[in-house]
């Protein structure tokens, strides 16, 4: 037997972006985005409502999508309860700091050790659509290791719609497009 719940937007496990901006400034913001995910092959879309993140993005152009970890977990949670409308100090308060990225004009915060760097391809404010086109990827080198990124290392963590939570994304469990090939 199952159990129906109707129209729920339960896509598991919902990715925890960190979006980072400049305003007109040069000041740095950074929100949570977890309606977001892969467009094309070079492409990031994400749903937005209006935010200071998205003044933001008209006038910089540009964004870095962090992803949220187990150690930055409260940081990743505060910057998506709190608008930098209402606190001028949230990155501050959120225990962030920045370098300027060297491809895009964004901020990459220090805290988040995976990052795409992208351009904004374009935005539908009314129908709060963000497409980004993916300049860079960068990652913190003490997570690569043999050459490649340490995945697990990262403890990335993933949004549940379905409870409301935070979960860590887990261990391998297999090979991809290389597993099934055993059923071929
Ligand atoms: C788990 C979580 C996921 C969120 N996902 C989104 C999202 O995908 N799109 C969106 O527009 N807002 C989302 N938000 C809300 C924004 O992060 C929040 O309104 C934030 O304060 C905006 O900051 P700003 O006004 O400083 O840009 C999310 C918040 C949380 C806590």
């Amino acid at each position: 037997m199952r159990k129906d719940f109707g129209c729920k937007t339960w896509i598991l496990p919902q990715p925890v972006l960190i979006i980072g901006t400049f305003d007109k400034d040069g000041n740095p913001n950074a929100m949570n985005a977890a309606w977001g995910g892969m467009y094309d092959y070079d492409k990031v879309v994400i749903a937005l409502s209006k935010h200071k993140t998205t003044e933001n993005l008209k006038v910089s152009k540009a964004f870095s999508l962090a992803f949220a970890t187990k150690s930055t977990v409260e940081a990743a949670d505060y910057i998506g309860i709190v608008s930098q409308n209402k606190e001028k100090d949230k990155i501050k308060k959120a225990g962030l700091t920045f370098t300027k990225s060297n491809k895009v004009n964004a901020p990459l915060f220090d805290q988040f050790p995976l990052a795409l760097e992208c351009e904004v391809d374009s935005f539908n404010e009314d129908e709060g659509v963000l497409i980004g086109k993916i300049i860079n990827a960068s990652v913190d080198e003490k997570y690569i290791k043999d050459g490649k990124v340490d995945t697990e290392a990262l403890e990335i963590i993933a949004f549940d719609p379905i409870n409301a939570k935070y979960r860590l994304v887990g261990k391998e469990v297999a090979d991809a497009f290389k597993v099934g090939f055993k059923l071929k």
